[in-house]
C-alpha cells in the first residue's frame, strides 16, 4: 500500500502500523468458540424479536436518541448522567481517552500480558508505553515495576481489573491507594472493568473521590452481547464533558441502545447466565485438578490453565482445534505454557474436558 507515490500527506507515524482483522477462521455454526471470552451459549430464539417488539416502528427512520438508555444506566449505576458517556465497546473509550487526552510521546503504562487493543492505541497515537509486568510463575503485579512506573510521573495508567489472561484483582483499598498517587503526580488513572460482573469488585464508588479516576465498562462480557459494540465511561461531569469533545455526532445507534436497554430492564436474564458461568468455572476447575493440571480464575469469564510447557499446550490446542474447539494458546515466551480458555455454562464445557481426557499425555 505504501508503495505508491503518495498524493496527500500523512501522518508519518502511522505509516508502520498494519491493522489486520482479527482471522475469522472459526466456523461459527459447528464450534466451540473459548477463544475470545465471548458468552458461549447462544441467546436463545426469539431474543431479538423480544428486544425489538417493544420499540416504536420509526426506530430505525430516524436519528438515534440515546436519552432513554443514559436514564436507564444513570439509574443502574445510580450516577448522573452526566457522568457517564457511551462508547463503541469498550475499544471507543479507549480511543476517545488516548484522543482527547494524550500528544506524540507522552508515556502511558498497563500491566501485560492484557487487551491487545492497548498495544495498537498506543501506536496510532504515537505514545510511548510502560509494560509493568505480572511474573509468569506466581501469576502476581511486579509492584516495584508499578511503583517505579507511577513515580515516573506519567500522563496515563490503564489498569484492569481483573486483567486477562493473568486476573490478579485490585480491592477497591488498592486501587484508592493508587487513585491518590496518581493524582499527586498528575496522572490519569483508568479502571477497566470488562470482567467486573463475574466476581470482581468495582471501584466506581471511588470516583466522587478522586478527579482523575475514570471506570470502562462494556456490554461484551457479563451482557454477553459484543455483537452490540456498547460501552461506556464513568467519571465526574467535568472529565465527561472533556472526553466527549471528539465524539461522533451521536455516539451509539438504536440498535444497539435497543439491546443494552432490554438487558438492564431484565437483569435476572444476565444474572442467571453469569450464575452458570460461575458453575462451569468450578466445574472445569475441578476436572483440570483431578487430570494433575494448576489453572487460574476467580472472577473473569475465563480460565488460564498451565500446561507446564509450551509444547504440551501446543499439543493440547491442536487436539482441540482439530475437534473445532477453539482456545487461545498463542502466548510467548515464558507465558507459551499458558492456555485460556473462555468459560461457559457446564454442558458447554464438557467437550473440553473430553478431548483433554482422550489426549491426556504425562
Ligand atoms: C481487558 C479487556 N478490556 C477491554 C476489552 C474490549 O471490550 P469491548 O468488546 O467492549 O471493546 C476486552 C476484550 O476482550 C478485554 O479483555
Amino acid at each position: 500500500m505504501w508503495r505508491i507515490k503518495l498524493k496527500f500527506k500523512r501522518k508519518v507515524h502511522l505509516k508502520d502500523i498494519s491493522r489486520i482483522r482479527i482471522p475469522e477462521d472459526r466456523d461459527l455454526d459447528n464450534c466451540l468458540r473459548l477463544n475470545r471470552n465471548e458468552r458461549v451459549a447462544d441467546w436463545h430464539k426469539g431474543f431479538l424479536r423480544e428486544v425489538f417488539d417493544s420499540k416504536p416502528d420509526y426506530l430505525l427512520n430516524v436519528y438515534p436518541n440515546s436519552d432513554s438508555i443514559y436514564k436507564k444506566l444513570s439509574k443502574y449505576l445510580k450516577l448522573d448522567k452526566n457522568q457517564i458517556l457511551l462508547s463503541s465497546g469498550m475499544d471507543g473509550a479507549f480511543k476517545a481517552i488516548w484522543e482527547t487526552v494524550t500528544d506524540p510521546g507522552d508515556h502511558v503504562g498497563v500491566p501485560v500480558p492484557t487487551y491487545a487493543m492497548y498495544h495498537v492505541y498506543n501506536k496510532i497515537f504515537d505514545t510511548k508505553l510502560t509494560q509493568i509486568n505480572y511474573d509468569s510463575y506466581t501469576l502476581k503485579l511486579k509492584w516495584n515495576e508499578l511503583d517505579k512506573f507511577i513515580e515516573s510521573k506519567p500522563h496515563i495508567l490503564f489498569i484492569p481489573n481483573p486483567n486477562q489472561p493473568v486476573e490478579d484483582p485490585l480491592s477497591i483499598d488498592q486501587i484508592a491507594e493508587i487513585s491518590k498517587r496518581c493524582s499527586e503526580n498528575g496522572t490519569l488513572l483508568v479502571i477497566d472493568e470488562a470482567y467486573y460482573m463475574f466476581g470482581c469488585e468495582t471501584a466506581i464508588g471511588l470516583v466522587k473521590d478522586y478527579d482523575n479516576l475514570v471506570i470502562l465498562r462494556t456490554f461484551s462480557k457479563g451482557f454477553g452481547v459484543p455483537g452490540i459494540r456498547l460501552g461506556y465511561m464513568v467519571s465526574n461531569t467535568e472529565n465527561i464533558d472533556h472526553f466527549s469533545k471528539t465524539r461522533f455526532a451521536y455516539e451509539s445507534n438504536s440498535l444497539s441502545d435497543a439491546v443494552g436497554e432490554y438487558l438492564l430492564d431484565n437483569l435476572d436474564i444476565v444474572n442467571d447466565y453469569i450464575k452458570k458461568v460461575h458453575e462451569g468455572r468450578n466445574y472445569l476447575k475441578s476436572e483440570l485438578s483431578k487430570l494433575g493440571f494448576n489453572c487460574n480464575g476467580n472472577v473473569g469469564n475465563y480460565l488460564l490453565i498451565d500446561f507446564g510447557s509450551k509444547e504440551k499446550c501446543k499439543y493440547y490446542a491442536s487436539e482441540l482445534e482439530e475437534r473445532k474447539i477453539h482456545v487461545k494458546a498463542n502466548y510467548s515466551d515464558e507465558w507459551g505454557k499458558y492456555m485460556l480458555v473462555t468459560l461457559g455454562p457446564k454442558e458447554t464445557l464438557v467437550p473440553f474436558i473430553d478431548v483433554i481426557k482422550s489426549s491426556f499425555i504425562l
